[in-house]
């Protein structure tokens, strides 16, 4: 008899469970997202294409230039601008994974995008975000080197470490990245398909997914933290012993030489990683939601447009390599 009732009540829980998984399964699976973006009024639409479209022109030129003075200049062959050409064909394409699509839906008025086509802008933003932590915390190490042991330098940073820190800066991002974006792909989304940010980011993409995410969440968490926590740290340490190396120089103008050169690194750090943490540390809330949407733009637009700038203006190298390099192109130019 007791047998028999657990029998039964089996045959009903299995049937309870299979009308579960076909409810789960008739759930409708979308295949589109909607990034909101800035909102709907119209002048502030055409107001956010133009100056979108002019940041995009100027980052993309200012690090082109960077680029091509870095591969072209022979006198720019060590490491320091190994690294900033790095980093510029890094900002390159990283503002052209969120740039162009963004000023496409702004004057297109098309905000939906495929939810496949939001992962893939995730992992290559994902990739080239974690890379270019990697590679601000190696040119601060590099500066370190060069300022507090100016004795060593050539022996700790030479043409093969440089390559191998670069290489590892490239790989981590994409380690991490591509582990989590095959998480992403296996959960589902099935509405609402609207996303509060002008790009793919995960936390929004998460939050719309009606899969399980305990343990994406963890493992997210986890990469994306020594995506970024190590390389801070190691960015933080540098400029301190930096400073405090500067501090205790003897004569006033080889502090200021010292200063002037790893001063604009360090406001470039400092606006990058200043924004990102206020990005993942401040709760996101309704009234918070500008903010937010604010402080993304400071690492996601500003920063690879005021990277060349800040670095060219204050680094007389680079401004010679300029000149040479146009007193080149021009003098092969014929002038009727
Ligand atoms: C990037 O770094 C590698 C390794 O040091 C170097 O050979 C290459 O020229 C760099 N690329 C640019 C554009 O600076």
């Amino acid at each position: 008899m007791g047998s028999e009732w657990n029998i039964s009540n089996m045959h009903l829980l299995n049937e309870i469970h299979s009308q579960q998984i076909q409810q789960e399964t008739n759930l409708s699976i979308i295949t589109n997202f909607i990034l909101l973006g800035f909102g709907d009024l119209q002048e502030l639409q055409v107001l956010l294409s133009l100056l979108f479209l002019g940041i995009y022109l100027i980052a993309m030129v200012g690090n082109l230039v960077i680029f091509i003075l870095v591969v072209t200049d022979v006198h720019l062959h060590i490491p320091m601008y190994f690294f900033l050409g790095n980093l510029s064909c890094l900002e390159i394409c990283y503002t052209s994974t969120i740039l162009p699509r963004l000023l496409f839906s702004l004057l297109a008025g098309d905000k939906t995008i495929s939810v496949h086509g939001c992962i893939a802008q995730y992992f290559f933003f994902g990739t080239l975000a974690s890379a270019e932590c990697y590679l601000l915390a190696m040119m601060s190490y590099d500066r370190y080197l060069a300022i507090c042991k100016p004795l060593r330098y050539a022996s700790l940073m030479n043409g093969r470490i440089c390559l191998g820190l670069i290489t590892g800066s490239w790989m981590s991002g994409l380690l991490s990245n591509t582990i989590i974006t095959s998480l992403l792909l296996k959960l589902s989304f099935c509405g609402p398909s609207e996303i509060e940010h002008f790009f793919c980011d995960l936390a929004p993409m998460l939050k719309l997914s009606c899969s399980n995410t305990n343990l994406v969440e963890l493992v997210i968490f986890i990469l994306a933290f020594m995506d970024t926590i190590p390389p801070f740290l190691l960015t933080l340490i540098s400029y301190v012993y930096i400073i405090i190396n500067i501090l205790q120089m003897k004569s006033t103008t080889s502090r200021q030489k010292a200063f002037s050169t790893c001063s604009s690194h360090l406001l470039v750090v400092t606006l990058f990683y200043g924004s990102l943490i206020c990005v993942y540390l401040i709760p996101e809330t309704n009234t918070l939601k500008w903010l937010h949407k604010t402080f993304s733009l400071i690492y996601t637009i500003f920063t690879p447009m005021f990277n060349p700038m800040i670095y060219s203006m204050r680094n007389k190298e680079v401004k010679v390599a300029f000149y040479r390099t146009v007193r080149k192109v021009v003098s092969v130019v014929p002038f009727p």
